[in-house]
């Protein structure tokens, strides 16, 4: 059977660990918490947001947070905006004029009158309509115009890559932001588990809207038809000793949805009718959300494949690149210089690589591709957390010091190499060992013993 260790993070999130690689998949600080410090945050999402299309590329999706916390983050975001443009619109005591539309022309577009509040409120407002009503809301500074709309936020579409099916498929799933929990219930492998958590730490995060998840159990279901009947994916979700890090009402739209799915005639869309079934599970608050949502405006893609192959086959170009592989010592692969050298073609000039790794041997790697490089800045910890890599140099907000560009020619700074991006980890590693012993670049300690020496002389 398919293992699979999940524990509560000290944020409430589910993370899981993996007993092939020793090692957790998410940060003992919190699975979610670290989505959001590591990926979205820095990522500068609100600049984004004026975009017509946001392209994100999730490379290591697991069972998803990265994808979620962004998405969750725009939601929120989308929300609260909308909240505040209705505050606005109440308060005015003005001539109004309100047009409910699913679909605003030109014509109606052109006679809007300009000395009143135009409301209009519609499901579909296209790019084209939409700049041409910022032009007239530019033009006519005497009057405002409020679009509350179910579809003013920029096209979403999410890449995700994982080669691990299993955890993909359960990702919508999984439980997020739970309170009190405790750890030692179940029959884990808590000894290795325990080595990794900072107990006494609880932080409390943010939840992920499950709305997030219901999207990408559609999404998954749509494109392969065939989780349905994935014996391993059906036996964790029904296992009782795993139910309580999953989702109820998504488990059992899952299995709902299994079992009526041979009865449907034809002609109807699966997932119309998973709309349908999510409608009638779900509570009027959810409701409520779904409606002021426009789900249909996110696009989420998995490909399970080594995320090497399908970045070679994908002409995609991103705004945002999440890179959240296991560490480059046990995952070499997904660090090399050919790696990031493919990442730098699928950029966009004001895109930027994030990723929670601040290794030497991947920052010069990346350097070498042609980035430009900088820290990720934590605030919550107030210290230097990852790395962001970008095309364009005024976007890198914290450029590396002297010392960490320093350790970028030392041996630590020696790159994995790929050539074909096809290597083995093992064999990746064992070359990258035999650079280092042939090489003659300065040690990393000795240059710290250097750097710390002329420091102090320095300041004398
Ligand atoms: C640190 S975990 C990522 C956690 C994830 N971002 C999440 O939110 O759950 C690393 C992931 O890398 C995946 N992985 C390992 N080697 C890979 C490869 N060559 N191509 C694609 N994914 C890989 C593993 O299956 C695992 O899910």
């Amino acid at each position: 059977m398919y293992e699979f260790h999940p524990y509560f993070t000290n944020d409430g999130s589910v993370g899981l660990y993996s007993p092939v690689y020793n090692d957790i998949y998410h940060s003992a600080t919190g699975a979610l918490t670290e989505a959001y410090e590591k990926f979205v945050m820095p990522a500068g999402i609100d600049k984004l947001l004026n975009k017509d299309s946001i392209k994100v590329l999730d490379i290591c999706y697991g069972i998803g947070y990265n994808s979620k916390s962004f998405l969750n983050y725009i939601f929120k975001k989308y929300s609260k905006n909308k909240n505040k443009k209705l505050k606005n619109f109440f308060d005015q005591d003005n001539n109004i004029e309100t047009i409910h539309t699913n679909n605003i022309s030109n014509d109606r577009i052109k006679n809007l009158n300009a000395n009143s509040i135009d409301t209009i409120y519609t499901d579909n407002i296209l790019d084209k309509i939409k700049n041409k009503l910022q032009n007239i809301t530019w033009l006519c500074n005497r009057c405002t115009y409020s679009i509350h709309t179910n579809n003013i936020l920029p096209k979403i579409y999410i890449k995700a890559v994982d080669n691990d099916n299993i955890l993909s498929y359960l990702s919508p799933f999984i439980e997020t932001g739970k309170i009190n929990f405790n750890n030692n219930t179940f029959d884990f492998e808590h000894e290795n588990i325990d080595k990794y958590l900072i107990k006494n730490k609880k932080l409390k995060t943010q939840k992920i809207h499950s709305e997030i998840n219901y999207l990408i159990l559609c999404n998954l279901i749509k494109s392969d038809p065939e989780i349905l009947k994935n014996e391993d994916l059906i036996s964790i979700l029904n296992n009782p000793k795993f139910s309580e890090y999953f989702d109820k009402n998504l488990s059992g739209i899952f299995n709902f949805y299994r079992s009526n799915i041979y009865k449907l005639s034809p002609t109807w869309g699966k997932v119309s009718f998973l709309h349908n079934i999510y409608y009638r599970y779900i509570s009027n608050c959810y409701k409520k959300h779904l409606n002021s949502l426009c789900l249909l405006d996110v696009d989420f893609e998995l490909k399970i494949d080594d995320a090497r192959k399908m970045i070679l086959s994908d002409t995609n170009m991103y705004d945002l690149i999440f890179l959240d592989a296991f560490t480059p010592s046990k995952c070499p692969c997904l660090w090399s210089y050919e790696f990031f050298k493919e990442l730098y073609k699928h950029l966009n000039e004001d895109g930027k690589l994030l990723t929670y790794s601040t290794s030497a041997s991947i920052r010069s790697a990346m350097k070498e591709a042609g980035f430009y490089i900088g820290y990720i800045f934590n605030e919550r910890e107030n210290k230097y957390t990852g790395t962001i890599a970008t095309k364009n140099k005024k976007l890198i907000k914290y450029p590396l010091s002297e010392f960490d560009l320093g350790l970028l020619k030392t041996k630590a700074g020696i790159f994995y190499r790929d050539k074909n991006l096809t290597g083995l980890n093992e064999a990746i590693i064992e070359s990258r060992k035999n650079e280092v012993k042939n090489s003659t670049r300065i040690s990393t300690s000795h240059f710290k013993k250097l750097y710390k020496q002329e420091e102090s002389c320095h300041m004398m």
